[in-house]
């Protein structure tokens, strides 16, 4: 275990003693001499956020404007971090086994490596060639991209300190907390203590030394990110990196970050290149979307600061039994639930008996009420084997007594509509009454009662 140092400072002069004196040998001040703890060696299990030996306060005023951020070269990541990595934070990402993670941070560090300074890549997970092999499949070359696979923490923050020290660090990769270890825990890697005591070490040299640093995470069955939960608590931003099997789509989204919106959503695809960005996702997301089938509708989705057009779709079927089965992938089960109890009363169209499946395509979640409208229709269309125009889009929120209420930000989402050339949208009325400007194109109408979007859509 690392012993902490203790140095004895003079404030007025800087001068470094052996021990405490009441008149400082240096420059014959009296009570200036400070013990100070060489934070390279602070205890174990703190986190040391500046190298500073007093510690005044500082007026706001004083304060100097924040380092800019580091571009991480991909705007899909730059988006959800919100903007690019903040010098001296601490981003853990996390997600399911071979989701693409590696994949994901090499192709980070290859884009950063082109600058002029360095990024240290390590691996607890792979060797050195594995970690060249998967690099040169992605196309990363360059002499700033500095690949280490080791285990001991203290290792590498050696590395990266002599780095940092000569001015040369861009930024720091851990892959991943749970395989390195630090000699300041005797458990095992990945057991609590050790993942807590390595997530420390790394937080305390990105405050330090003003360098960000990024962590991978293993996650467990039910989707938690594996360790101690003050791990989350500890760095400045969480993200995972979502997908499934079957489809090449993968999602990155924060769930906690200091320095930016956790609404905002990047969007790529896997390829034997390696991840590709999707900058315009609502063209992916709907290019093989069926524009005649029942059970289909089309939504103005925000995420974050960009509107996304999202399909809808649900199917009906008789249930067997008397317990009618509801399935959802992407939209709440009880906004479901609750939309097909106001399709029942409000709408005319007896289906708490259905079987109810609903789905949004691209694995994206509606989190919004704004998309009550679309789910509703969506069911709507498949009870009645009726299909929806295809150039229709719907957005808005469904109240309980069947009323639709205005959704946020809606003139973007039209615009994004008619930018896709959607010809038609249902919206709710404005809370002003006023009507919104409707784009070149688009027609809109903003129908009072889920009752009158019916009609409007289905007939
Ligand atoms: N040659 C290839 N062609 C296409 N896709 C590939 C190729 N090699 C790897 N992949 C994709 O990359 C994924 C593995 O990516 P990666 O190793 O970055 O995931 P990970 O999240 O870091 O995994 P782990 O949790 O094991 O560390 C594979 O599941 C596969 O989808
Ligand atoms: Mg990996």
């Amino acid at each position: 275990m690392a012993k902490s140092r203790s140095r004895w400072v003079c404030s007025e002069c800087q001068s470094t003693h052996s021990g405490w004196y009441g008149k400082c040998p240096s420059c014959g001040a009296w009570n200036t001499i400070e013990e100070v703890c060489d934070p390279q060696d602070a205890p174990a299990g703190r986190v040391v956020l500046s190298s500073a030996t007093t510690a005044a306060a500082v007026a706001l005023s004083e304060v100097g404007e924040e380092t800019p951020r580091i571009t991480a070269g991909m705007p899909e990541v730059d988006r959800v971090l919100g903007g690019g990595f903040v010098p001296g934070s601490v981003v853990l990402l996390g997600g399911a086994p071979g989701i693409g993670k590696s994949t994901l941070l090499l192709q980070v560090a290859a884009h950063l490596a082109k600058g002029k300074r360095s990024v240290l890549y390590a691996s607890g997970e792979e060797s050195l060639q594995q970690i060249a092999g998967r690099a040169r499949r992605l196309g990363a070359d360059g002499e700033r991209l500095l690949l280490l696979a080791e285990t001991r923490t203290e290792t590498i923050l050696h590395t990266a300190r002599e780095l940092a020290l000569a001015g040369e660090l861009e930024l720091v990769v851990v892959d991943s907390v749970q395989t390195v270890y630090s000699s300041d825990n005797d458990g095992l890697p990945g057991n609590t203590g050790q993942v807590r005591a390595v997530s420390t070490q790394l937080i305390s040299f990105a405050k330090q030394h003003d360098i960000p640093v990024v962590i991978v995470g293993h996650i467990t069955k039910d989707g938690q990110l594996a360790g101690p939960r003050l791990l989350e608590h500890m760095v400045d931003t969480v993200l995972g990196f979502e997908g499934d099997d079957d489809r090449a789509t993968r999602l990155l989204r924060a769930s906690k970050n200091r320095f930016g919106s956790t609404l905002e959503l990047g969007v790529f695809e896997m390829t034997s290149e390696g991840l590709r960005e999707i900058h315009n996702p609502s063209e992916a997301f709907l290019s093989q979307r069926p524009t005649d089938a029942p059970g289909s509708c089309i939504t103005v989705s925000m995420q974050g600061a960009r509107p996304l057009l999202l399909e809808v779709q649900a199917l009906l079927a008789s249930s067997p039994g008397g317990n009618p089965r509801r399935n959802s992938v992407g939209v709440d089960p009880s906004r479901l639930a609750m939309m097909l109890a106001v399709l029942d009363r409000h709408g005319g169209q007896f289906v708490l008996d259905q079987d109810v499946f609903v789905n949004v395509t691209g694995g994206v979640r509606l989190s919004e009420p704004a998309a009550d409208l679309a789910v509703l229709l969506a069911v709507a269309s498949s009870h009645r084997r009726v299909a929806m125009p295809g150039d229709m889009v719907a957005v808005g929120e469904v109240g309980l007594t069947g009323e639709l209420r205005h959704a946020a930000r809606i003139d973007v989402r039209l615009a994004e509509a008619a930018r896709l050339g959607f010809k038609r949208a249902i919206i709710a009325p404005s809370s002003s009454g006023k009507a919104p400007k409707a784009p070149k194109g688009l027609k809109v109408r903003a129908p009072k009662t889920v009752r009158e979007a019916l009609e409007l859509a289905l007939e």
